[in-house]
C-alpha cells in the first residue's frame, strides 16, 4: 500500500539559538483516505519561509508554536487526486497551508484554486503570486505608501519578499536601494531587477555605502532584517518617513539587538507600523490582482532556489536562515 512521507517537529531548538536537523524527523504514515466533504491532496510544492523558525519556539507569538510531534506547518502547491467534495474535483491546483507531507487531506477550507500553466508555474503561487508577493504589496503600498521620486530602502533585497518590494517601488517610480549579502546578489538586484543601487552588508560598513546611495536620504523603508542594518537605516531616514516593520530575521536565532537609534523615530515624526500578512485577508484580492498583472505582462521578475524531496527540508530550511537562497526557498516533491 502507499504510504505518506511527512517530517514532524520532535525537539525544540533553543529559544535564542539556532535550530539543527535534529529538531526534526521523517516519518512514514499510511496514505490517508478522504471521507464525505474531503479531499485528497498531492502536495508537489513546499514553501519555507522565516517565520517557521518563530513557531518553532514555545513562546508567545501573533500565532500559536508549532505542536510537537506534529506535521510541520507549512505553505504547499499541489494537485486534487481523489474528491469526496463537491467543490473541487481530481486535477484541481490548490494552493494551501498542508504542512510538510507528500498527500494531505483537507475539507477545502482555506484552499485556492488556481490556474498554473507554463507561463505561470505551479510554484510561482508560493511566491510572487502568493503569501510572499502579498506581503511585499502591502506593507509597500498600504504602509509605506511611496510617491514617485522618494527613496525606497528594503532589507533581504535578493529575497522572495523585498525582490518584489523593490521591483514594485521601481514601477512606481522611485529610487530604490535596497541592503543583501553578497556580490551576487547585489549584482541581481541591480542587474536582473532594476535596482537603482545595493549594498552589500557583507563587505564592511554599511555607513559610507547608505550616505552615498541615498543622498536625500530614505522616504520608505521597508525592513525585513532588524538587528545592526535596521539600527544604522534608522540613522538616514527623513521628516515624515514610513517603515513597514515585516520581519526581523538577523535575531531570529540569536538575542535582540538593542536599537541605539530609536529616537530617529521621534526626530523625524517617522510612522513605523509592523503587520502580520495572513491577518490583512480584505486586502489579499486587490493585491494578487495587481501582482497578476505585473507577472503577466513580464514587469515583476522573480527567481526560486529549489530543493528536491521532501528530506531535504530541514536543511533548506536552515540554509534560508543563513541567507543560502537566492529568492524564494522552496522544496520540489514531484
Ligand atoms: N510580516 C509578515 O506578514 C511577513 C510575511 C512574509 C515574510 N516576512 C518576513 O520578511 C522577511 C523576508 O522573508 P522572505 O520569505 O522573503 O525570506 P528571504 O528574504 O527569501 O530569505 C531570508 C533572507 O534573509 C537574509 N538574512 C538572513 N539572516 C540575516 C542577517 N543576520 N542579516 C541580514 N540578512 C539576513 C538572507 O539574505 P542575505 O543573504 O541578503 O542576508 C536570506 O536570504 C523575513 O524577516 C520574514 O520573517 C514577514
Amino acid at each position: 500500500m502507499e504510504k505518506n512521507r511527512q517530517i514532524i517537529l520532535v525537539s525544540r531548538p533553543p529559544q535564542q539559538g539556532w535550530l539543527s536537523e535534529e529538531n526534526f524527523r521523517l516519518v512514514e504514515a499510511p496514505l490517508p483516505q478522504p471521507r464525505e466533504g474531503e479531499i485528497l491532496v498531492r502536495n508537489h510544492w513546499l514553501s519555507l519561509d522565516p517565520y517557521m523558525r518563530g513557531r518553532m519556539n514555545e513562546a508567545r507569538s501573533y500565532a500559536l508554536p508549532q505542536p510537537l510531534g506534529e506535521v510541520m506547518l507549512g505553505g504547499t502547491a499541489g494537485e486534487v487526486i481523489v474528491s469526496k467534495h463537491p467543490g473541487f474535483k481530481p486535477g484541481d491546483q490548490v494552493v494551501g497551508r498542508l504542512g510538510w507531507q507528500e498527500y494531505a487531506l483537507s475539507e477545502g477550507a482555506g484552499l485556492r484554486k488556481v490556474n498554473a500553466d507554463s507561463a505561470t508555474p505551479l510554484s510561482a503561487y508560493l511566491s510572487v503570486l502568493g503569501m510572499p508577493g502579498v506581503t511585499a504589496w502591502i506593507g509597500l503600498f498600504d504602509i509605506c505608501q511611496p510617491q514617485a521620486g522618494q527613496t525606497v530602502v528594503v532589507t533581504a533585497a535578493a529575497g522572495a519578499v523585498g525582490s518584489v518590494v523593490g521591483q514594485l517601488a521601481k514601477l512606481r517610480g522611485c529610487r530604490v536601494v535596497g541592503v543583501a549579502g553578497g556580490v551576487d546578489k547585489c549584482r541581481y538586484v541591480v542587474e536582473e531587477l532594476g535596482f537603482d543601487a545595493c549594498l552589500d552588508y557583507k563587505v564592511g560598513a554599511l555607513w559610507p555605502a547608505l550616505k552615498a546611495a541615498t543622498p536625500e536620504r530614505i522616504d520608505c523603508l521597508f525592513e525585513n532584517v532588524g538587528g545592526e542594518i535596521f539600527d544604522t537605516l534608522l540613522g538616514r531616514m527623513n521628516a515624515h518617513a514610513r517603515i513597514a516593520l515585516c520581519g526581523m530575521i538577523a535575531q531570529y536565532n540569536s538575542a535582540p539587538y538593542p536599537l541605539r537609534n530609536l529616537s530617529s523615530l521621534l526626530v523625524n515624526r517617522i510612522r513605523l507600523q509592523g503587520f502580520i500578512v495572513t491577518e490583512l485577508t480584505e486586502r489579499w484580492p486587490v493585491a494578487l490582482a495587481d501582482l497578476g498583472e505585473h507577472v503577466a505582462a513580464g514587469r515583476l521578475k522573480y527567481r526560486e532556489s529549489v530543493v528536491e524531496g521532501l528530506a531535504q527540508a530541514p536543511a533548506a530550511l536552515i540554509g534560508l536562515l543563513r541567507g543560502e537562497n537566492f529568492g524564494k526557498q522552496l522544496v520540489r516533491l514531484v
